[in-house]
């Protein structure tokens, strides 16, 4: 019936080929370009080397996960694809049809026509795969039922791609519940010492930026992001009369002060991966380059590289905020100090990186701070480059005009540009998760401090501000869980939507301060 040009071994291998593209979202591209590969084998289904895949989000809206052969999407607007609005009859059998008027332009001349293969999973609709056809092109029954087969095949990779994401969104979660019960564990000592916890939040974004300074790859970055805030769990095993001594310890003391690193060694035993980075930076933080460290005196590349990182960054902080024992020093001592110890207690290298990664360093110290905003505060941060075609691009406009509050938005854009490159990249639901999580932690912070200045200084707009606040902070949990029995069609929305509620909330709430 079917391929002049094909015999039968060559099509089932196709076909074979198609139910073996990978398990990653990355795939459906894949999966695209195998199929155009395979139905290109009959003369008898004239198709033309453009496609998509649209699956249906829980609003009943179709969203583009991948397409094949079209032009490259706007990088302003990556997700605008002239797609939207489009909704295609979801029937069981595969049909052409004529989709002109709702795809717009890109997708070829006028009366371009399309072959459309519903995609199920069991009797659910999940959504289409479009593939433009010869508009003369008239398929018999006999060609609709192969094709009604193969959408069949093309929706269980859909599927498993789907269920492949979710399941690495929910590994994720199991390895933060994990670092959650450990942190909360250390948590009783942390607060003992540092009343609002900013002390290992500022700790480790500094860690994370002279990571990134250094390239590390990202795997290790993404382990030191979940393992650093565990450096001192041990300090629970410290006694309140000598972790909040209001002065020097004496020598006596410093050496039960240094068993925290061991103390915390002991409460991090466990096998997988990211327990070995926690026990390794909890062991490892207060050695020094040159070996004069503790508790075990290791030296130079002898110190775990996270360990040596840590290092830098739990100093930078402690250097430039107060202590129960000491009052906080000036930025330029703080680094002056650092540059000094370099080659003695710090690797070098990690210095260098803590120098490069100054301008993110900057904005950490500015956001993440324990004392109310004051509104007149002027900030003067390095400016940081911002590629001219980034996603949500920040601009005179968005000032509100309290420095310290502009930062915060700068840095609310800086995350969902992040969250774009991983989008547009297809580096799949689990990034997007993390990021995700790094927004809802930010959002809490950056809201928080925006409400006690608000409060402390008797602005009208508070009452309005908490609810918009509140509004976003569900919004994000809501999107969170999306991406669990959604995964492929999550990220876009939350993209989208994140775009427009930043623009609109800072420029039109914030904006009437
Ligand atoms: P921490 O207060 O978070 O300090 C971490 C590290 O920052 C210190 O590690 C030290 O390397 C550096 N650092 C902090 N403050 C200063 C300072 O004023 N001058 C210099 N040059 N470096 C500073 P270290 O020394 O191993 O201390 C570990 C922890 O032991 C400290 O964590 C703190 O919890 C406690 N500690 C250290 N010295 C004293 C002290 O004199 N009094 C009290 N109450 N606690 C202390
Ligand atoms: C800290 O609170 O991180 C500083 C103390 C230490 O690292 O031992
Ligand atoms: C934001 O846009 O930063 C969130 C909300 C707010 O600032 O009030
Ligand atoms: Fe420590
Ligand atoms: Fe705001």
């Amino acid at each position: 019936m079917i391929g002049q040009n094909s015999d039968i071994s060559g099509v089932s291998k196709l076909i074979f080929d198609l139910t073996s593209v990978g398990v990653t979202e990355a795939d459906l591209e894949m999966l695209l370009q195998r199929l155009y590969d395979l139905l290109n084998e009959f003369s008898a289904i004239p198709v033309r080397p453009r496609g998509a895949i649209l699956l249906h989000n829980p609003r009943h809206q179709l969203v583009c996960v991948a397409t094949y052969g079209l032009c490259q999407r706007d990088p302003q607007n990556p997700l605008d694809n002239a797609l939207e609005g489009l909704a295609p009859e979801i029937r069981e059998r595969a049909y052409v049809t004529s989709l002109t008027q709702e795809l717009g332009p890109s997708w070829a001349s006028q009366d371009a026509r399309f072959l459309v293969l519903p995609l199920t999973e069991g009797p659910r609709a999940m959504g289409v795969c479009l593939l433009c056809i010869d508009p003369a092109w008239k398929p018999n029954e006999e060609l609709l039922d192969f094709l009604t087969d193969i959408a069949h095949v093309v929706s269980g990779v859909v599927s498993r791609c789907s269920i492949s994401e979710t399941l690495g969104v929910r590994e994720l979660e199991l390895e933060e519940a994990r670092a959650d019960a450990i942190r909360r564990l250390g948590s009783a000592s942390e607060y003992r010492d540092n009343e609002t916890g900013m002390h290992v939040m500022r700790m480790t974004h500094y860690a994370s930026a002279i990571a990134k300074a250094l390239n590390l790859p990202e795997d290790l970055r993404e382990q030191l992001a979940i393992a650093a805030p565990m450096h001192d769990v041990g300090k629970i095993g410290i006694r309140d009369a000598i972790l909040l001594k209001p002065a020097k310890l004496t020598a006596e003391e410093f050496e039960v002060m240094k068993t925290h690193t061991l103390i915390g060694g002991k409460l991090l035993k466990g096998e997988d991966s990211l327990i070995g980075a926690a026990r390794e930076i909890a062991l490892s933080h207060h050695e020094h380059w040159d070996g004069s460290g503790y508790p075990a005196g290791l030296k130079g590349e002898e110190i775990p590289i996270l360990g040596r990182i840590c290092a830098v960054a739990d100093v930078f902080d402690a250097l430039t905020t107060a202590r129960p024992y000491k009052q906080p020093w000036n930025l330029e001592q703080a680094v002056e100090w650092i540059s000094a110890e370099s080659g003695q207690k710090f690797d070098p290298a990690v210095v260098d990186a803590f120098h490069r990664a100054m301008p993110d360093l900057l904005r950490v110290k500015a956001l993440y701070r324990e004392e109310i905003i004051d509104p007149n505060e002027v900030v003067e941060l390095p400016e940081l480059a911002q590629a001219e075609d980034c996603y949500v691009k920040w601009g005179e406009e968005y000032r509100i005009g309290i420095d310290v509050i502009d930062q915060h938005h700068r840095y609310l854009f800086d995350l969902v540009n992040d969250l774009q490159e991983v989008v547009s990249a297809r580096r799949g639901s689990r990034q997007v998760a993390r990021i995700l999580n790094a927004l809802a932690k930010y959002a809490e912070v950056h809201f928080r401090a925006e409400e006690r200045m608000m409060e402390h200084y008797g602005y009208p707009a508070l009452e309005r501000q908490k609810h918009q606040h509140a509004y976003f902070e569900r919004m994000v949990g809501e999107f969170y869980d999306e991406l669990h029995h959604s995964p492929l069609t999550a990220q876009f929305d939350i993209l989208l939507y994140l775009r427009d509620w930043l623009i609109k909330h800072i420029r039109v709430e914030d904006g009437q301060l």
